[in-house]
């Protein structure tokens, strides 16, 4: 069976500096997976690796396989500009271009097939009605972005996303500048996409990880140390670490 993600004993350095350790995982096609884990211990970069995001970072080094959709994405003569279509990345600050709704949703498919031009109304709308915003945007479409609430932009900035048809979304902290109703609507979202897409999503909230994830990894000074079926882990946890981070960060 092909995973829709399969890490195999990765490296990962900046300058030398290791960052992540042999870490392994496999991620299932149509999941939802939360990463949690203390600030600077690598949920960033893990995602950043997965979609060839730091390659221009200088001294930035992978060694070990990183497997998308079953090819070694670091493998010689890898598309890169394919692979940023397959692999979706979301931020936690949502980034708009000063230009006007529709101008943000069809950006990257204006870069990637400008043939279709004559298509992009019916893409954003679709786009845009995937990522649960059609509604409130559809009378203002030419009105610019940057006015819509911040909540509304993350929204935006899925769509965006979506709307070149990736098959993996990496949600880093998604939710963590928006309001807690924003927020919600993004969990919302994320349940919802599970059905055409399979999901990373780090948080440092793990209420969320447990509503939104059907596995968690919990990583630790660049090391996975637990991952599995997110109820199990957030009852069960084994190892002694992941129980220290739970009872902590639930008390904080
Ligand atoms: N571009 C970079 N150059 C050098 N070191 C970096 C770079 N980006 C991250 N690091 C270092 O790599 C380590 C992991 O950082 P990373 O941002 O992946 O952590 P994180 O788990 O996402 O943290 P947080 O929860 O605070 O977002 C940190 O020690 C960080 O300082
Ligand atoms: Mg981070």
């Amino acid at each position: 069976m092909t995973h829709a993600i399969e890490i195999v004993n990765a490296r990962v350095a900046y300058n030398g500096k290791p960052v992540l350790d042999a870490f392994s995982t496999r991620i299932r096609e149509h999941s939802v997976v939360a990463v949690i884990g203390p600030s600077g211990t690598g949920k960033s970069t893990l995602l950043r690796t997965l979609s060839r995001m730091n390659d221009r970072v200088p001294g930035f080094r992978v060694a070990g396989t990183v497997r998308i959709g079953g090819e070694d994405i670091y493998a010689k003569g890898v598309d890169v500009c394919r692979l940023r279509r397959k692999v979706g990345m979301i931020f936690q600050t949502p980034c708009m271009f000063p230009k006007s709704i529709f101008e943000n949703v069809i950006f990257g498919l204006k870069h990637q097939d400008p043939g279709r031009r004559k298509e992009f109304p019916d893409l954003a709308e679709k786009a845009l009605r995937r990522a649960s915003l059609w509604n409130e945007v559809k009378d203002r479409m030419h009105k610019p972005a940057p006015n819509l609430s911040l909540g509304q932009q993350q929204r935006l900035a899925i769509a965006r996303t979506l709307a070149v048809e990736p098959d993996i979304l990496l949600l880093d902290e998604p939710t963590s500048s928006l309001d807690p109703q924003s927020a919600l609507a993004i969990e919302a979202l994320i349940l919802a996409l599970k059905k055409d897409h399979t999901l990373l999503v780090v948080t440092h909230q793990l209420a969320q990880a447990r509503r939104v994830s059907d596995e968690t990894i919990f990583m630790e000074a660049g090391r996975l140390v637990e991952a599995g079926p997110t109820e199990t882990m957030f009852s069960h946890p084994v190892h002694p670490a992941t129980r220290a981070y739970l009872e902590g960060a639930r008390d904080a």
